[in-house]
Parts: structure tokens; sequence; C-alpha cells
């Protein structure tokens, strides 16, 4: 029998947007999306399209379309889980914060706490769907806490980890490169795959549907975001190279990407990689690779992080060195706070470790973002407890219309590569600025030579 109840635990950023699209593609399949957190499920629950949780290129009209008809979303966990044929898990896997691998390992409480749940809540047989990303052979564990605590329900675990990144999760799940099914390779575990990738099968061509096992499904998720964030921080590191030897970066990037091993994309040198899972994928592969034993393994992925830290550090200290030593007292205005275009998203944003670097600088901070409220720049800057919550609301300031920021300030820093910076009126900034006016693009996507035929003095990350 195919699938015709889904519930997925977990209403976040993946959990939201990939639900809204199996809705949107299986009209025939009831969706049920539920999570703890009332408020964001009465977001994603708000008639006001606008005022859904994530801010995600796209997603407004898919939930429009498949809101009501065939998918839900709600608090009401147990009942979904117990209607459900098939139950993924999307919950939230950070780094630990406490004991053993603290700093590196993934937090587990999440799943597990789901999976005792589904233990406790289930009078049917279920197929589990790891949707999070995982720490490979973490499927073994749910499997033990579900058959030693259940009621003699038989259940099935599939990994299923998602590829889409923020900012064009609607277009990677619409059009997926691929779709990974891992799974037992047994006759149950066979049968359960063929109901999930049945699902995929609406929308993706056979062969984009990869079937492998298990453990290979694990590990490639981990391993995806590890070579994608390998390749910004290979070309961070050419970025100062280039900046001492008058390369340009964006020239040796095109230059190499045209080479059809390499290819073009993730090679944009930036202040540094954000977001919510590079560094706490990479964290966790390196922790497994110890784990095993596997020194010179979690060195060489390790390096990554270390790559990583050094660009968000060296993109603050360049600020301050260039602002003749000294910021404290300055203005200085950051455009972007999320951790990349199009998204709401703030977790891992460097912007939060530029801030804190001028901040400690005792330097005023501006902060404008098109999507980023200003509660949660300051929760943000709160987090890293670095100074008082009423230090950080005194020393910054967001604002909701860029055109206040410019007025009197020292210098502009651009930490996120929204597209509108691109088309500011940078005559008028300048004009409001004080002299020397200065520009920082840590994302290289202004036009410099421009901004210097303006009258600015600029830093943009890898130009010499
Ligand atoms: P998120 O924090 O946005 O969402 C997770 C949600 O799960 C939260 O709303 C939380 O309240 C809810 N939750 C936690 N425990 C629960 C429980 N027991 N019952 C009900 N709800 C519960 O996280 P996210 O960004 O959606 O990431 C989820 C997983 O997907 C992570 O493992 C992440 O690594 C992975 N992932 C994320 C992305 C991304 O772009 N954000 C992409 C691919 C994979
Ligand atoms: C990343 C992966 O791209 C997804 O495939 C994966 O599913 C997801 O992580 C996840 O597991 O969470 P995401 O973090 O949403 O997606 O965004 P990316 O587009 O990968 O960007 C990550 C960071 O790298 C951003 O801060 C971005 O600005 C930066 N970046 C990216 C660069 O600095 N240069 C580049 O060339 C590309």
């Amino acid at each position: 029998m195919s699938v015709k109840n889904i519930c997925c635990i977990g209403a976040g950023y993946v959990g939201g947007p990939t639900m809204s699209v199996i809705a949107q593609k299986c009209p025939h399949i009831n969706v049920t999306v539920v999570d703890l957190n009332k408020e964001r499920i009465a977001a994603w629950n708000d008639e006001d399209l606008n005022k859904l949780p994530i801010y995600e290129p796209g997603l407004d009209a898919v939930v429009g379309e498949a809101r009501g008809r065939n998918l839900f979303f709600s608090t009401e966990v147990d009942k979904a889980i117990d209607e459900a044929d098939m139950i993924f898990i999307s919950v939230n896997t950070p780094t630990k914060t406490y004991g053993v691998g603290k700093g590196m390992a993934a937090d587990l409480k999440f799943i597990e706490l789901c999976a005792r749940q589904i233990a406790r809540v289930a009078t049917t047989n279920k197929i589990i769907v790891e949707k999070s990303t995982l720490p490979v052979r973490t499927a073994e564990a749910l499997k033990r806490i579900l058959e030693n605590t259940g009621n003699g329900v038989q259940f099935d675990i599939l990994s299923n980890p998602e590829f889409l990144a923020e900012g064009t999760a609607i277009e990677d799940l619409q059009n997926a490169d691929r779709v990974l099914v891992g799974r037992e390779n047994t006759e149950r575990g066979i049968a359960a795959a063929k109901k999930l990738t049945d699902i995929y099968a609406n929308w993706l061509t056979p062969e984009r549907i990869l079937t492998t096992n298990v453990w290979s499904s694990e590990l490639s998720k981990l391993t995806a975001n590890a070579f994608l964030a390998q390749r910004v921080s290979s070309i961070n590191a050419l970025s100062e190279l280039c900046e001492v030897t008058e390369a340009d970066v964006n020239e040796v990037a095109r230059a190499i990407g045209s080479d059809s091993r390499i290819g073009p994309k993730f090679l944009k040198a930036s202040v540094g990689f954000g977001g919510s899972c590079f560094q706490k994928d990479i964290l966790n592969l390196v922790y497994i690779a110890k784990t095993y034993g596997l020194d010179e393994v979690a060195d060489y992925w390790e390096q990554v992080i270390i790559m990583n830290d050094h660009q968000k550090r060296r993109f603050a200290k360049k600020i301050v060195e260039t602002l003749f030593n000294t910021v404290s007292g300055k203005k200085i205005v950051l455009l972007g706070w999320a951790f990349k275009k199009d998204t709401n998203d703030t977790r891992e944003s460097p912007a939060i470790y530029v801030a804190d670097y001028l901040l400690s600088e005792q330097a005023e901070v501006v902060v404008y973002d098109p999507k980023v409220p200003s509660e949660k720049v300051y929760a943000d800057l709160d987090y890293l407890n670095t100074r008082s919550e009423s230090e950080n609301k005194s020393l910054v300031t967001v604002v909701s219309n860029p055109a206040e920021a410019f007025k009197d300030s020292h210098a502009i820093a651009v930490c996120t590569e929204w597209d509108e910076f691109k088309s500011y009126d940078w005559n008028s900034i300048y004009d409001d600025m004080l002299k020397p006016a200065f520009v920082f693009d840590g994302r290289a996507i202004l036009d410099i030579d421009n901004l210097k035929s303006i009258g600015f003095d600029c830093y943009s990350v890898g130009k010499g």
C-alpha cells in the first residue's frame, strides 16, 4: 500500500519547505508538519503569507497552494504520529554544548526524544525517515530505541538527508540534483525505500533518486557539506594570497572554475561561510574521525573551520587597521546580517563575528538587513556573551531603512551579498558619510572601480 499520511516532526528551515513541496507535488498524500514551538506553528498557519516563520523565495506560493488542502501545521504531535504511515524526523541537531564531545559532536537529544515519543505513541507500523543531518550509524541507535520501547509495532528506518540550501530551497526541492535514500538491504528495507522513492517520483526522474545503504547515506550528507565548505575555505585562503600579490580572486575563480573538472560553483570569496550546518557538520565529521582514532582525517577537515575562523577575523581586523588602527567611537555600518542573501536565517552568520570584533574595539555599530528584525540581531550578539545585553543595546543600532544608517558614518562593511546593495545610490551615500569614507566589501559584490571614482577608499575581499 502506498503512503497516505505523512507526519514531519520539526517545522523549521528544512521541515517546513520540504513538506510544503511534497504536499504541493503529491495532492493525494496528507502531510502534517508538527512542532513543539507554538509560535512557529501559528506563523506557519498565518493567513498572511508574508508572516511565515522563514523567508524563502517562492515558499509563500507553495504554502498558499497546499495549506488546508493536504498540508497542515499543528502542535498535536502525538495525534500526527499515530495517524501517519511515514514519519520524517526533521528536528535540529546542533553542536553539543556540554559533556563528552562538547563543541564538536552533534547533540542528538532532540532526535532521541522523537524516537521515544514515536515508540510510545505508535499503534500501527511506521516508516521512520531521518531527514535531519545525523552522524553515521545513528539509524542503529534509533532502531534500538524504537524496538526496545515499542508496543509490538514494526518500524523501518530510512535515511533521506536533505540537500536544500537556504535562499534557493524551493528551486532546490522542486528540481533536486539528487535525492538520496539509504535503506537496509533486506526485503522490508527495500519495500520501505520503494514507498519513499515513489513519493519523490511524483516530480523527479528516476536517475535523480539514488539508493544506498543507510550508512553511506548518513555519511554522504556530512561529506557533501564538508566538500562544499572546503571549496569556500580554499578560495578564501587564496583571497589572502591574492591581496598580497595583486592577483584578483574573482579572476582566479573564473579561470579555475572554467575547468570542467573543477566547475564554477562555490568559488566565491567571502568574509567566511556561515549558516547552521557547514561548521556543525564538519565539526561532527572531525569528531567521528577522532572517535575512530583517525587523527589525520580529523585534522584535515578541521583545517576548513580554522581557515574560516581566520577569514572572519581577518576581515574585521582589516577594518580596524585601515581605519588608522582605531575604531573606538567610530560609526561603522554593517550591510547585511543574514548568513547569505535571500534568507532571514542568521545562524553562524559571519556578520555576528565581525560586529563582535568591532564592538570589542569600542566601535558604534549600525546594522541594516532587509529581512532580519532588530530583536534577532540583539539576540545573536547576546548569545555570544561577550558583553552585557544593555551594552549591546547601547552600542548597536538596527535600522529598517538603510538611508538612516549612513549619515556621519566612517565606514561601511558588506557582510551579506543582498542584491539591493549593488543598486544603491553610492554617490549620495558618499555625500552622507564622514571623509575619508571607507567601504569594505566582504562579499566582493560591489563595483569597486566605480566606488573609487566616487571618492571612497575601498577594500574588497581577495583584490590586490
Ligand atoms: P530548525 O531549528 O529550523 O527546526 C527544527 C525544529 O524542530 C524546531 O522548530 C524545533 O522546535 C523542532 N523540534 C525539536 N525537537 C522537537 C520535538 N521533539 N518535537 C517537535 N518538534 C521539535 O532546524 P533546521 O534548519 O530545519 O534543521 C533541521 C535538520 O536539518 C538539522 O539536522 C540540519 O542539520 C538539517 N539540515 C538543515 C538545512 C538548512 O538549510 N537549514 C539543510 C539541510 C539539512
Ligand atoms: C548548505 C548546502 O549548500 C546545502 O546543500 C545543505 O543542504 C545545507 O548547507 C545544510 O545542510 O544545511 P546553506 O548553508 O543553506 O546550504 O547555504 P550555502 O549556499 O551552502 O552557503 C553557506 C555559506 O557559504 C554562506 O554563508 C555563503 O555565503 C557561503 N558561501 C557559499 C561563500 O562564501 N562562497 C560561495 O562560493 C558559496
